[in-house]
């Protein structure tokens, strides 16, 4: 069974195909919930574009889509509105019915994508020999979560982890680490602490001129692959990877060590790319370097902005791995759409890459390869933390935030909340819901907020009970969990031994609920199309809220009769998925008990 919004597209499509002819078959009906309950479940906004393209008054295109519209045994007759808005209200059997078919669904109505794609997401790029800082906190978990959210709608997703794992600064740091002892064998590499590896080699590289010419051969022993140096190289990688995989593991992102391929990977096909923009007669010399100018790229100057591919000295750079990289997912990953997610000060710099790319042929390339048009380019910016003053967010010192001394605070502070709350856990449990509250809470607060915007770390903000925040939403989560408790039913029971066939609606926010859950689909593939995940925490709080005034109002374990307090045990059981889902797609855990 269809969500009434798709019944109602399909509907609609089918009664503008009829009165308007054909040709407007593929028009867009508009239908969306409606925004005021006053006025009905949902509305059509069809009729003043249409009108527009058909040259007609709005109202009298809505009265012929009335008349050939065919929706009688779901929907109550519906009515115009204003300049030729349609009112539709469901039937009450048919909000019944919707209600009974999410109980016995395990998707809550939600199917896959017509068309699913293979998507490339790149997200964590962390870079080598540096602590994985706050920074890269926003890229890990709005990557991860759009990761989730395209594999529930079907898409098959290739996670790239972008490693910084190049790049002339590995030679101090590979000489540094000869200089305190390290050797090529696996087991006598540890590092405690990457920054302070980096810091040291920075000072002996900026003190000592021996060393800072030890470090430059090195970099040339590195590039023409001495076995050695290379041993070491590899070394610095692992050890930096496993700091970062701990990061991953405490956080639950899906990112794996198959999911690296680091900027070096592409090492090998720098000079073709190289030689792919010249034969494209894109390439300018230009004091010695090799640059492209994309079009439409200017500085304040009004001067076309270059794109610099490899440095007078031969060296290439952040911009051509990119390229290569775009190249390879393109060509031999099949991409059809890759999305970037990285800060925002790095979109001029995908732009250009990504018209470079077109304007060397490599977006047809892959439209060649499937049908689908062309592979689609998304860069997914996002804005900066902010401290509560205003400024980027750093410790009490001025440095940067280590992303695990973050999350060890936020446990720590999701700890006393726990203890004060609910004494009566024992202390394993306790932390366990420390855990779940604490990471739940930082990825939340990063996650509902704007994407493009700036957004201020506050601690009281993202653990408080109440608002748009996670603790507030798993916490109606585990609400609904001891109402089960409460009435002894156990919800599966309620799915299908046998599946319900009817729900009765009685009450109005029993409907709103019901309405609210319904949406689910409709967000979650704005979400896929705009990879905006805080649409989906926008959702969830509504939801939340939705809840709060049917348990308000509607008594569950006290209701009338037992018909009535099955229907309402539903209700609270669907409404416990719709939660768990939406959170899960977010990379959110819940608890039955916190
Ligand atoms: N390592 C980069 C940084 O720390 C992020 C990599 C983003 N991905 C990419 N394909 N450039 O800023």
């Amino acid at each position: 069974m269809h969500d009434p919004q798709t019944e109602l597209s399909q509907r609609f499509s089918a009664a503008i195909a009829e009165a308007f002819g054909p040709e407007h078959a593929a028009v867009d009906p508009l239908i969306a919930p409606a925004k005021n309950p006053k006025f009905g479940d949902y509305q059509a906004n069809v009729a003043m574009s249409l009108g527009k393209a058909v040259g007609r008054n709005p109202r009298d295109v809505a009265a012929d889509l009335l008349a050939a519209l065919d929706v009688g045994d779901l929907f109550d007759p519906p009515d115009i509105a204003g300049p030729g808005f349609i009112n539709l209200r469901l039937k009450d059997d048919y909000l019944s019915q919707c209600a009974a078919s999410l109980a016995g669904d395990e998707r809550l109505g939600v199917g896959p994508d017509d068309s699913p794609q293979r998507v490339v997401v790149d997200y964590s790029g962390p870079n080598v020999a540096k602590e994985m800082h706050v920074g890269h906190i926003r890229s890990t978990i709005i990557g991860d979560a759009i990761v989730r959210v395209l594999e529930f709608l079907g898409h098959t997703t290739i996670r790239r982890n972008h490693l910084g794992d190049w790049g002339t600064q590995f030679g101090m740091l590979i000489e540094h680490m000869i200089d305190t002892g390290a050797t090529t064998q696996a087991d006598s590499f540890h590092v405690g602490d990457l920054n302070a590896l980096y810091q040291q080699s920075k000072q002996a590289f900026d003190s000592d001129p021996a060393f800072a010419d030890r470090a430059r051969d090195r970099v040339v022993k590195l590039q023409s692959g001495d076995p050695d140096t290379l041993k070491l190289w590899r070394l610095l990688i692992d050890e930096s990877y496993r700091h970062f995989s701990e990061v991953y593991a405490r956080l639950n992102v899906r990112l794996t060590e198959d999911d690296v391929r680091g900027e070096s990977a592409y090492n090998d096909v720098l000079s073709d790319v190289l030689a792919d923009l010249e034969s494209a007669g894109l390439t300018v010399l230009s004091d010695g370097a090799v640059c492209v100018f994309p079009d439409g790229f200017a500085g304040r100057d009004g001067e076309p902005l270059p794109l610099i591919i490899r440095k007078s000295d031969g060296g290439f750079l952040y911009a051509t791995t990119d390229l290569a990289a775009l190249r390879y997912r393109i060509r031999d990953e099949h991409a059809q759409r890759i999305a970037y997610v990285t800060d925002a000060r790095q979109k001029q710099h995908f732009a250009m890459v990504f018209q470079t790319a077109k304007s060397a042929g490599w977006i047809d390339e892959g439209a060649a390869q499937d049908s689908s048009g062309g592979v689609r380019l998304d860069h997914v910016p996002f804005g900066t933390i902010l401290g509560e003053d205003g400024t980027p967010f750093k410790t009490r010192s001025g440095d940067t935030v280590k992303l695990a001394d973050l999350l060890d605070e936020a446990e720590q502070r999701a700890a006393a909340i726990v203890a004060r709350k609910n004494p009566d856990l024992d202390a394993n449990q306790r932390r366990q819901v420390a855990r779940v509250v604490a990471i739940g809470a930082i990825k939340y607060a990063d996650l509902s907020s704007d994407r493009v915007k700036d957004y201020v770390f506050s601690w009281d903000r993202m653990l408080a009970m109440d608002g748009n925040t996670a603790p507030y939403l798993q916490y109606a989560y585990a609400r609904i969990q001891s109402i089960f408790a409460k009435a002894d039913v156990d919800p599966s029971t309620l799915r299908n031994s046998p599946a319900p066939t009817d729900v009765p609606v009685t009450h109005p926010a029993e409907k709103a609920l019901i309405l609210k859950i319904l949406q689910l689909g409709g967000v979650i593939r704005a979400v896929s199309e705009t990879l905006e995940p805080h649409r989906l925490c926008t959702y969830l709080y509504e939801l939340a809220s939705s809840f709060s005034s049917f348990y308000e109002n509607c008594p569950v374990i006290a209701a009338d009769n037992d018909a009535q307090r099955r229907a309402r045990l539903i209700l609270c059981d669907i409404t416990a998925r719709t939660l768990k889902t939406c959170l899960g797609l977010l990379g959110i855990e819940t608890l039955d008990r916190m």
